[in-house]
């Protein structure tokens, strides 16, 4: 499905990507774990299309998206949507205008037919709905919480209904029911729509909750693909550390 081959991208003298490779398979959701800083949020900009590598490929789907000029881009790159880290919700629209804002732009695909406002209210109400945020449609970004913005976030990402979805840490910052309920939704949708997902996690737990297959992002590449049993048994600094951290939940000492 997605397919990434050699992929470069250096910012000034900073390498960020170095000839990373990558496959993504149709149906999946594969996490990518990484320490902060290696360059996961790049990867997903250059998989969706808003910045160009500097060598390598990006196929999605057999269309090679880092090769296209911006007008095809942008057709091929309609079937993908994103939850950015920030979540990038437009300060000037409340909460149900941000969820409905790609919809009303692009209407319905493929023929981009209009939404009748009857099926914009259906959208609105079920995406709020399934983040918990009906009651604040009408909040503007700068009066909610971090976590709520995050739910907004996801709230239009569930609205627009890509096929593959991208989420860049969807639940850092949540407390833990809320991230549950985050890492249900990821799985909820993509069955829903029959996606394939890429989620950017610091979140071990989320990412045993989600995860098909957990990849490494470390030093600009891609050095570990695997599914979560078997990826938590890989001797690697990183992963070692992570499983110590779950053997530590564990072994909560009783209070006496
Ligand atoms: N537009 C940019 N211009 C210059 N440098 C950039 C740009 N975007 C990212 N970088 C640099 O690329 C590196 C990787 O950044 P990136 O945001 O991908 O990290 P990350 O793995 O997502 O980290 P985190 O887990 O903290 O989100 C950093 O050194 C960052 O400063
Ligand atoms: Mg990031």
């Amino acid at each position: 499905m997605i397919r990434i081959r050699n992929l470069w991208k250096r910012y000034g003298s900073n390498d960020v990507l170095k000839g990373l490779n990558l496959d993504v398979n149709e149906g999946e959701i594969l996490v990518i774990l990484g320490r902060s800083g290696v360059g996961k949020s790049v990867l997903l900009r250059q998989i969706i299309g808003i910045e160009k590598p500097d060598q390598g490929t990006v196929e999605v789907g057999g269309v090679m998206i880092s090769s296209l000029k911006k007008k095809e881009l942008f057709q091929a790159v309609k079937q993908m949507g994103m939850l950015f880290q920030s979540s990038a919700l437009f300060d000037s629209m409340n909460v149900e205008e941000n969820t409905i804002f790609y919809l009303k732009q692009h209407g319905k695909p493929p023929t981009g037919t209009p939404y009748s406002i009857q099926e914009l209210e259906a959208l609105i109400v079920k995406s709020l709905n399934m983040v918990g945020l009906l009651d604040a449609r009408k909040k503007m970004p700068s009066d909610l919480s971090g976590g709520m913005r995050k739910r907004a976030g996801l709230a239009r990402l569930i609205a627009y209904r890509p096929h593959i979805l991208l989420y860049d840490e969807p639940t850092t910052g949540l407390d833990p029911i809320t991230a549950q309920q985050i890492n249900e939704l990821i799985v909820s949708t993509q069955e829903e729509l029959n996606g394939t997902s890429i989620v950017v996690t610091h979140d071990i737990n989320s990412a045993l909750y989600i995860a098909d297959r957990i990849a490494l992002h470390r030093d600009g590449q891609i050095v570990h693909v695997a599914p979560p049993d078997e990826f938590l048994k890989i001797d690697e600094p990183i992963i070692n550390f992570l499983r110590e951290t779950l053997e530590l939940k564990k072994r909560k000492p009783k209070k006496k």
